[in-house]
């Protein structure tokens, strides 16, 4: 029979620090009520210095061993744009300091798509044989590359890490992962991302290069593009999976902007009332986003066992990824 990747465990972590939309710098220029209009965003996490992407990993991966109901992966992927460092890779120390030694484990850079991107991988290593059980962690600290008196980008993102557990198992089960949509436009590149500090610009070139270590972002167009392309990613999804907009029951969007997920569902003709979002408590945590949607929609009880959820992201790069899977029942653990 046919070995499927199945979710079966689910967990996330947010840094204790909430940063609402008032505790933002007054050099912002900005206000609670153009923030809450403009994104749906009330409020925020931020890492304080001294946390690492990893710390947030390890919490939320143990979360979502724990949720699985063994303490076992025999392989980690960390979907992350803020690594801890640039060499090496994130995802070792964290399976190390989750107990799992020996598990494979690398990083994944696909922006706000690398969970989605994570999942394709952990399906495909597990389809093949090459692992039983997958540990996918998003996990950002969104706030070491942000500058800080930036109103185009400081308000919106913030700090988080959600993970989910796929071991073996069949494809009819709830939580089988199926149809996957993966793409990716680098015409895109120039409109979001971090410029310095790779091969290309390097930080060394001088003090007066500084910024160059932050995000910029042209939100109007990217704006445009999150909408597009996650729409017909979800539409060639559902289309391979032989359903219809009809069979959705819950959509879980990456949490960019509570406009883009609103007009998202409109592109689809899936009502607001399927939307899942929880943008208003956590911004835009990019890797995070998705698992931390699904893990709040989950503790609300708007995601439950048997709905036809819909997944999808959009992010930097420009890339993008969609997903459908019948929610399974799962046991989430603090
Ligand atoms: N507070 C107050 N005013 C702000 C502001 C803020 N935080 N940010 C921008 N503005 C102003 C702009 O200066 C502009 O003023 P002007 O008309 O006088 O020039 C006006 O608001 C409109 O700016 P615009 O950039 O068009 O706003 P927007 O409605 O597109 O919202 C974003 C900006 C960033 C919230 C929005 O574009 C967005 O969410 N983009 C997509 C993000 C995304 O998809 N990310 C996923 C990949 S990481």
């Amino acid at each position: 029979m046919t070995r499927a990747a199945v979710l079966s465990g689910l967990g996330g972590w947010l840094p204790p620090r909430v940063v609402t939309n008032d505790d933002l710098p007054a050099e912002l220029d900005t206000s609670d009520h153009w923030i809450r209009s403009r994104t749906g965003i009330a409020r925020r996490h931020f890492a304080d210095p001294g946390s690492a992407t990893s710390d947030l990993a390890v919490e939320a991966g143990a979360r979502a061993l724990a949720s699985s109901g063994t303490p076992h992966a025999d392989a980690v992927i960390l979907a992350t744009t803020t690594p801890d460092r640039i060499c090496p890779a994130t995802a070792p120390e964290v399976a190390t300091r989750l107990g799992l030694a020996d598990a494979a484990a690398f990083d994944l850079n696909a922006a706000c798509t690398g969970f989605m991107c994570g999942l394709a991988c952990a399906a495909g290593m597990i389809a093949t044989g090459v692992t039983d059980r997958v540990l996918v962690i998003g996990a950002e600290t969104y706030s070491s590359i942000l500058d800080p008196l930036d109103r185009g980008t400081a308000p919106i993102f913030g700090d988080g890490a959600g993970a989910v557990v796929l071991r073996a198992g069949d494809p009819d089960e709830p939580g089988a992962i199926g149809h996957i949509d993966l793409g990716s436009d680098g015409s895109g590149a120039e409109l979001v991302g971090v410029n310095g500090g790779g091969s290309r610009q390097r930080l060394s070139d001088g003090p007066e290069r500084e910024g160059e270590r932050y995000l910029t972002m042209a939100g109007r167009e990217v704006f445009k593009h999150a909408v597009m392309r996650m729409t017909a990613s979800c539409q060639t999804v559902l289309e391979r999976a032989g359903r219809d907009v009809d069979d959705v029951d819950r959509l879980v969007a990456h949490q960019a902007n509570i406009r883009i997920v609103h007009q998202l569902a409109d592109q689809l003709r899936i009502d607001r009332g399927r939307v899942v979002t929880n943008i208003d408590r956590v911004g835009n945590t990019a890797a995070a986003s998705v698992p931390l949607a699904l893990l709040h929609g989950v503790a609300d009880g708007a995601v439950r066992p048997g709905q036809q959820t819909l997944l999808t992201a959009f992010g930097a790069g420009f890339t993008w990824g969609s997903t459908l899977l019948t929610w399974p029942e799962l046991v989430l653990r603090d």
